[in-house]
């Protein structure tokens, strides 16, 4: 029995740890095919020594590129890997292109696919990620869902309940796994930032760093919010584009303290020790959930509605600084806290599903 795994974009090494380690208690042959979609070090290499990820057999090195160039470049490479390879079953995570590419490889080829992340919807067709994700889950024959409302998306679509196995959210298995395990030493972030409160944030989604309006209205905001908080930016290489672009990198600091991208350690243990968290990262998001820290989310919806319908996040639109701004101001931390995202063992549900597949 044998998987091969295809990831290539920084989240999905995050989810991609724990259920390999999973795989490998189960005795359960993985091969990882990483697409290069993120190659930096502090976008893919530190994550893999980080959280002991299996290294992958395969490389695909596609870099950067717009969505067809990006994806046409893994389809050949993931199909010629596949082929060679002859796996039982392909395992996908989350929405990003190498998802996609993922999906559209192994299905053409009769190679069952298995989903991570499925049933999730932002029901915005303008978002790459929408398509990906609706893609993918159409030629997923295991859709693994994190929520209940990612499990009622599903069925709205007419999906058989034999493939939907709600599992709860492996990002919340790995940050109670990791957050655990984190020694000071392993952290590189200046412990003199962490003297005070702070804000953390984060932006890269394509909409707002390609979306100039949108991108001055977060940056407004922030600077705003800088004036009562310190505010802690570290920056995805896209949005660094983005605001060199504009012109806007030299008038960010001394106000906002703008990083390099973090390692997973570095990031959680912020995302734990902040006050407030500002993203439009969906991981994010959750994180700034599990560690029981109020987000605003600078978009005009989210895939995670559950996490707004118990008021930990709000929304605003990335373009109204003000509103940004009001909602930080009137920001409140709920008191309950549901288990939202299951109980910490996605990964080993989705394994033994896996494992139960196979065998069959
Ligand atoms: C991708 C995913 C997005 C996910 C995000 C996680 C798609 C369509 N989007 O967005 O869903 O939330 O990853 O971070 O798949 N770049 C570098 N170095 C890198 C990687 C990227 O400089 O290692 C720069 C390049 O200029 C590149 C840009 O970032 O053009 C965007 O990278 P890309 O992978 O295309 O999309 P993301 O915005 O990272
Ligand atoms: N993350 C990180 N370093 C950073 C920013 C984010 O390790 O500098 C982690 C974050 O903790 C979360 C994941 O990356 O686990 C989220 O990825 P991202 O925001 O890039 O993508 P999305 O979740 O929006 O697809």
């Amino acid at each position: 029995m044998r998987i091969v795994t295809i990831i290539g974009a920084r989240p999905q090494f995050i989810k991609s740890s724990v259920v390999s380690f999973e795989l490998r208690k189960a005795g359960i042959d993985e091969l990882v095919i990483h697409t290069g979609q993120h190659y930096d070090k502090s976008m893919s290499a530190i994550f893999f020594s980080q959280l002991g990820l299996p290294q992958p057999a395969y490389n695909l090195e596609v870099g950067s590129g717009s969505h067809a160039v990006q994806t046409s470049k893994m389809l050949v490479g993931i199909e010629e890997v596949l082929l060679k390879e002859k796996p039982d079953l392909v395992l996908i995570y989350g929405d990003t292109n190498s998802t996609l590419a993922g999906a559209l490889a192994a299905s053409k080829i009769h190679i069952p696919v298995a989903h991570v992340e499925a049933g999730l919807r932002s029901h915005n067709m303008r978002m790459p990620e929408e398509i990906n994700r609706l893609v993918a889950d159409r030629l997923s024959s295991m859709l693994f869902t994190p929520t209940f409302i990612g499990k009622k998306n599903l069925l709205l679509e007419g999906f058989v309940k034999e493939k939907i196995f709600l599992t709860g959210d492996v990002m919340y298995d790995a940050a109670i796994h990791f957050s655990k395990s984190i020694h000071p030493d392993d952290l590189s972030i200046d412990p003199n930032i962490l003297n005070n409160p702070f804000v953390l944030a984060t932006i890269h989604r394509a909409e707002n760093t390609d979306n100039p309006e949108n991108l001055k209205g977060i940056i407004k905001a922030l600077k705003k919010i800088s004036e009562q908080i310190r505010v802690i930016l570290p920056l995805h290489p896209r949005t660094k584009r983005a605001l060199q672009e504009l012109d806007l990198n030299s008038s960010l600091s001394p106000s906002i303290t703008v990083l390099e991208p973090l390692s997973y350690f570095d990031m959680i243990y912020l995302e734990s020790r902040a006050q407030v968290i500002v993203t439009d990262s969906g991981g994010v998001q959750k994180e700034a959930y599990f560690f029981r820290k109020p987000c605003i989310t600078v978009r005009t919806e989210t895939e995670w509605q559950e996490l707004i319908d118990t008021k930990w996040n709000s929304l605003v639109n990335p373009a109204d600084s003000d509103g940004i701004i009001d909602a930080f101001n009137k920001i409140m931390t709920p008191v309950d806290w549901p288990q939202l995202y299951g109980s910490g063992d996605a990964s080993k549900k989705i394994v033994l599903s896996i494992d139960t597949y196979l065998r069959k």
